[in-house]
């Protein structure tokens, strides 16, 4: 494995602990090992050493029983991790790497930032690094962001597919990494129970949030040009609206999910831009401690019309869902961390219950926790015990902690393995990266001529007032975010 960025803090934070849980997992080969390729001031030892350290930290932060470096563990892969010091442009880089690489299977990791996805898979491409045999493969991850906006989404898989076959291509999103997103499709195509249900008949709407406490932490520079919509609806949140209102695939092959997220992403409408509020964090407080508002953090511009909060309607014209609107909403510095979904059904014809006092009917709600907690909850109405019928909210839960013992994960154990038995499944395929800009694409071009209101919201606040409006104009409302 190949990674470029080899000495930055994706490699550092995610890959190689990832990677260290697939040797504990016992699913390397001998063979396997890693070439880091950076500009950084590194050699072998000292990446090593660094390595090493944030490992330590790494393993640390673990529960107990697993809170120790697996030495023999960790030295099996130290001694696999080797650094090449080389520009990302320069040629010399690429003829060193061809030696090293030789006949083998080679993953190259672009753990870059975007403006070298292209030139780096050029300059493979032009030291034969790309091509496959019989009997080797060649394939490249993409991290994101990919793309802009639909059109320079379009112009990178144009550049990508110009001198790679989409076979070879895997693009990451991370959220398809996480149990719980996985598990969508687990839990309603392995039961019998939720795909009767799953349709415009039962169900009143959707809601899907990404709630987040972080600011932009470090990260000013890149997310004063991105902004929440970016930064997480054609990628992530599409994935999580694909995953929830997608048909059935006919098996888990790769192509055969891939294009059921297809056939889905694109009878989404397009997002009219009416139809999302923007908002940006002001200072304020969560959990007691004070924050800066968006404008303060560094590498921000003090009059920065960047939103840091998105909020949105969709609509999916199939059989499924038609009348069925998506609700999403997404932000930084909100109340609480918090991503799921949530699925509200149709009441029940109320006629036995008549005379109950509405704020007695419990809604049938059924929430998929993502993160931070994990599992499925149900709420409903159930008979208070006594003498008179009266009825009160209830919830089931299912929490993945009770059921499961979890191993070690960062979220990026399964997608580099899959990556290295080659089984795309969890990776998105050119189409579905450009049918989720091309959904919110409208609203891009709309706010790039300067039609857009910019809401603030105090940090620890659940958003802005516009977003409820936006529920509250079709009679509904967000679930509580704590
Ligand atoms: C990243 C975004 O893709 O996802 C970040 O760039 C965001 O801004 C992150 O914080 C959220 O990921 P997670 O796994 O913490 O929900």
């Amino acid at each position: 494995m190949v990674i470029f960025g080899g000495g930055g803090d994706l490699t550092r934070r995610l890959l190689v602990p990832a990677i260290y849980n697939l040797v504990g997992a016992g699913l390397l080969d001998e063979g396997f090992s890693i070439i880091a390729v950076d500009w950084s001031d590194l050699d072998d030892e000292r990446l090593r050493e660094q390595l090493t350290q944030t490992m330590r930290e790494f393993v640390a932060k673990r529960r107990a029983s697993a809170a120790a470096l697996n030495e023999e563990n960790w030295d099996w892969l130290s001694q696999r991790i080797s650094f090449l010091r080389g520009a990302f442009d320069d040629a010399k880089t690429y003829q060193t790497l061809s030696s090293l690489c030789g006949v083998g299977n080679c993953v190259f990791y672009l753990a870059v930032a975007a403006r070298f996805f292209a030139p780096i898979v050029a300059q493979l491409e032009a030291a034969g690094l790309t091509r496959e045999t019989e009997s080797r493969f060649r394939r490249v991850v993409v991290e994101k962001p990919f793309g802009s906006d639909l059109a320079s989404a379009k112009a990178l898989n144009a550049q990508l597919l110009n001198v790679l076959d989409e076979s070879q291509i895997y693009r990451i999103d991370h959220y398809l990494g996480k149990e719980t997103v996985q598990n969508i499709l687990a839990l309603r195509f392995s039961n019998g129970f939720f795909e009767p249900l799953w349709n415009r008949q039962n169900i009143d709407h959707v809601q899907i949030t990404a709630a987040e406490t972080v600011g932009v932490e470090k990260r000013g520079r890149f997310y004063e040009t991105t902004g929440a919509l970016r930064d997480m609806v054609p990628n992530h949140i599409m994935q999580l609206l694909a995953m929830v209102a997608m048909e059935a695939p006919i098996s888990f092959d790769a192509d055969a999910v891939r294009d059921e997220k297809s056939k889905v992403l694109a009878a989404v409408h397009e997002l009219a831009p009416g139809d999302v509020v923007r908002g940006q964090y002001t200072e304020g407080s969560i959990a007691g401690r004070p924050m800066p508002g968006y404008r303060g953090e560094p590498d921000v511009s003090p009059d920065s019309e960047t939103e840091t909060f998105v909020a949105m309607k969709l609509t999916i014209d199939n059989w499924r869902w038609a009348g069925v609107p998506f609700y999403v909403r997404t932000g930084k510095r909100l109340t609480t961390r918090k991503t799921e979904i949530a699925i509200h059904f149709k009441s029940a014809p109320y006629a036995l219950f008549r005379d109950t006092p509405v704020e007695q009917l419990t809604p049938n709600i059924m929430v998929m926790q993502i993160q931070p907690s994990e599992g499925v909850t149900m709420q409903f109405s159930a008979k208070v015990p006594g003498p008179t019928v009266k009825l009160g909210g209830v919830r089931m839960k299912f929490d993945y902690a009770d059921w499961f013992q979890e191993g070690p994960s960062t979220g990026y154990e399964t997608l580099i393995y899959d990556c290295l038995i080659g089984d795309a499944t969890l990776f998105q395929r050119a189409d579905n990266v450009e049918a989720g800009w091309a959904v919110v694409q409208p609203a891009l071009d709309a706010w790039s001529d300067g039609h857009s209101t910019l809401h603030p919201y105090a940090a620890g606040k659940a958003g802005p007032d516009a977003a409820d409006a936006l529920l509250a104009r079709d009679g509904r409302h967000w679930l509580r975010l704590n």
